[in-house]
């Protein structure tokens, strides 16, 4: 397939894959489809078809395949298993009033998968096959991207290591790229509302030198404690603070953070820059370039819980939010921690957090200008 000219893209390697294409000949009935893409929630459903391709030290990439969505079959000593060699991507497709179907800055996505890959010695993907393969995927299975609005297609691309051999000491050396599809509602429903988090202490995401900025499996079991925590003290996430002080502030959950100082033309964010223990999410990339054209400066750097706090409760910080391809934007509307809790702004989601919302969901969707080039079209 010739790749698409996009100005994202970065790695110049070449996809030379035909994809096999094996159609599922039992697909989902139309009506049973339209059932769940009237209430999909998040991660429930999967499309009729799933995209697998292979790798190999001494073959590179090859058997490039398009086949029903089904179970994977697994060599109980894949390394996997044992010692976790996985990484993930995610991101959406999305309809477009016209019936057409785009995606968004899936380059962005392609070149993270191969810096995660990079961290946990696993091989590097042509940013062009990544997109084929998303591109085959969603064409195969366009039905399921659903028509309503803030609806959309989640596309989750992933990599494991499927060596059989339980030797601690090196990578794998063979692998399996693949990418399945799940229709996703809309994260707000009965409209965007304030979450509330939780400070964790005791519960820590990343550490210098370690996987944080990877989008590996290993990170999120070990965030299921922390996110437990913050449910069992009443708050909807947990936020990360820094492993070392505890005291700097990450991230929210599976989201990036950004802090709004000020209001009306005075305002501007602040988002904890990207230390190499924070994800670097493609949302946040966005904001740091729409907020300033929409006139709100950004600036990354740092805050402590108590900058957070004090800023808060002097008026200083009128809006924090989360942002990610899940939620697009999330305000945050309280924060407590073991020893503290304090709200942010007025309870509602603020106008900055909303208009950014508007912004880049119009863009997403088609109802908005693109001027930077990061609709992907697809099908
Ligand atoms: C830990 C973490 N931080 C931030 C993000 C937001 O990244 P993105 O905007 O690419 O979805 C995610 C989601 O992928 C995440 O898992």
């Amino acid at each position: 397939m010739a790749a698409p000219a996009n100005r994202e893209r970065t790695n110049a390697m070449s996809t030379t894959l035909d994809f096999d294409i094996t159609r599922n000949e039992r697909p989902l009935p139309a009506v049973e489809r339209e059932g769940i893409l009237a209430d999909p929630g998040w991660g429930r459903y999967f499309t009729d078809h799933m995209v697998t391709i292979r790798y190999a030290a001494d073959r590179g990439w090859y058997d490039a395949r398009l086949e029903p969505y089904g179970p994977l079959s697994l060599d109980p000593a894949s390394q996997v298993l044992h010692y976790s060699q996985e990484l993930f991507e995610g991101l959406k497709a999305y309809r477009q009033r016209d019936g057409s179907i785009v995606t968004f800055r899936p380059y962005m996505n392609a070149a993270r998968m191969n810096r995660s890959a990079q961290r946990m010695a696993m091989p590097q993907i042509p940013e062009d096959l990544f997109v084929a393969a998303l591109e085959h995927l969603v064409r195969a299975d366009r039905d399921w991207v659903p028509s309503t609005e803030g609806h959309s297609l989640y596309l989750r691309p992933f990599m494991i290591a499927t060596t059989r051999a339980l030797g601690v000491n090196q990578p794998a050396q063979e692998y399996l790229f693949a990418v399945i599809a799940s229709p996703s509602g809309s994260y707000y429903p009965r409209g965007v509302k304030p979450v509330s988090v939780w400070l964790s202490q005791d519960f820590t995401r990343a550490a210098a030198g370690g996987t944080g900025e990877a989008k590996t499996g290993g990170n999120y079991a070990a965030s299921f404690a922390g996110q437990a925590q913050a449910v069992a003290n009443g708050c909807d996430q947990v936020v990360w603070l820094d492993a070392v002080e505890r005291r700097w502030v990450e991230e929210v959950g599976s989201m990036n953070l950004m802090f709004v100082y000020g209001s009306g033309a005075e305002a501007r964010i602040l988002t904890p820059a990207l230390t190499g223990t924070l994800l670097p999410g493609v949302t946040r990339d966005s904001m740091l370039k729409l907020a300033p054209d929409l006139g709100v400066p950004v600036e990354e750097g740092r805050i402590s819980v108590d900058e957070w706090q004090r800023g808060a409760e002097s008026g200083e910080i009128t809006e924090v939010f989360g942002c990610g391809t899940a939620a697009i934007i999330s305000p945050v509307g309280h924060a407590r921690g073991a020893d503290r809790a304090f709200d942010i702004g007025t309870g509602e989601p603020g106008p900055i957090s909303m208009r950014l919302r508007e912004e880049l969901i119009g863009i997403q969707y088609g109802t908005r200008p693109d001027p930077y080039g990061w609709v992907h079209p697809i099908a």
